[in-house]
């Protein structure tokens, strides 16, 4: 391997909640039978609109899509209340925050990550050959404004927060948000992914601050997970850049045309939040372990004594899919994260989780 630089080595392979296929054909299931809870998708799947704008565009796929897809920034511009010129989108939000990194981060530069969070901060970190500097935080989970600060010096880049925070469905303050701002040069990126679910969202904060960014996908309340389209709000000289450096065709014609129906069906998105916010209280006080607060479309539960791999492992042999938490930095062995399904869904995962524990 003596070709392949040395901090692409370095890196641990994201590992990605299972798939019903994989689990299917290990645990010997039909595929129709197993529940998959583990990544955090829409479990009233996409808007019928979207699957009529995939069907209307199917025929048009042996053609480029359209040049920085100009259609599905307007809409998303409308949705978030910006200018077009400040949306930027990207392969999911995994892409954009692939090329943000690209934008800021050089080699020996510093990311500060606050963790345990989102996995893929720290690898497009290692990528660009930069230096994730992890700063945990507090006992329940807030993100560590002085220590974030205490750690910020000249070679600071970027510093990374997830909110509602993936996996502890905790939302940041908007005033550490602002103490956070006011303090540093170096960029901010707030990455609300689940943001939809939670009570309030901070992307206004990017009309205020030159060194914010907000981004976004329509992986999670939007249900588009399999069309990979992700998107930023960010201050426009650094949308600017961006539009340089993101491959022309990176979002794919059936995604845009998908993308945009989704975006303007409210109804779909209302049912969404409603199925999402009583399903996750429906499960914090079913499921008969400690579970902590959620502002997000998963519940994280502490299974202590057991450990999560156990616990795992017990629910996979009846055929439901959750996410073991070992993985991300910082947690420990006994955090599993359960995404919100439809309330029979979430019936079947708290009895399985009583089943474990008797
Ligand atoms: C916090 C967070 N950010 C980003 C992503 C990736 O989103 P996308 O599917 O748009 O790449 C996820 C996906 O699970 C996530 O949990």
């Amino acid at each position: 391997m003596a070709r392949i630089r040395d901090s692409i080595l370095k890196i641990s392979e994201y590992v990605p909640g299972k798939t019903i296929e994989g689990v299917a054909k290990e645990y010997g299931f039909i595929p129709e039978d197993i529940l998959k809870l583990g990544s955090n998708e829409n479990p009233l799947g996409p808007s019928p609109k979207a699957i009529k704008a995939v069907r209307n565009h199917a025929r048009t796929i042996s053609v480029y899509p359209p040049k920085g897809a100009k259609e599905l920034r307007h809409e998303l511009a409308k949705y978030v209340g910006y200018p077009a010129d400040q949306i930027v989108v990207g392969n999911g939000m995994d892409g954009v925050l692939d090329l943000l990194t690209r934008l800021f981060v050089e080699k020996n530069d510093e990311v500060i990550i606050s963790i345990p969070t989102f996995q893929y901060y720290e690898i497009f970190t290692l990528v660009c050959g930069g230096l994730p500097i992890f700063v945990p935080r507090t006992p329940n989970f807030d993100v560590d404004v002085d220590k974030l600060l205490g750690v910020v010096n000249e070679k600071t880049k970027i510093i990374f927060i997830c909110s509602p925070n993936n996996p502890t469905g905790n939302l940041m303050k908007e005033s550490d948000l602002r103490q956070l701002l006011d303090s540093t040069d170096s960029m901010v990126i707030l990455d609300e992914a689940y943001v939809e679910f939670a009570d309030f969202s901070m992307v206004e904060l990017v009309r205020e601050y030159e060194n914010f960014i907000v981004t976004r996908t329509l992986s999670k309340a939007f249900g588009l997970a399999g069309l990979r389209i992700g998107y930023a709000v960010a201050p426009p000289e650094i949308s600017k850049e961006y539009m340089k450096i993101v491959p022309v065709f990176s979002v794919n014609r059936i995604g845009i045309s998908a993308g945009v129906a989704a975006l303007r069906d409210n109804e779909h998105l209302r049912k969404t939040i409603k199925t999402i916010r009583s399903g996750s209280a429906f499960l914090q006080n079913n499921i008969p372990f400690k579970t902590y607060p959620s502002q997000a479309n998963f519940v994280l539960v502490d299974v202590s004594p057991f450990t999560a791999e156990e616990i795992c492992e017990s629910l996979l042999q009846k055929g439901i899919i959750v996410r073991d938490c070992s993985s991300f930095r910082g947690t420990g062995d006994s955090l599993i994260r359960v995404s919100v399904g439809t309330k029979e869904q979430n019936i079947r995962v708290i009895e399985a989780f009583k089943g474990v524990k008797t």
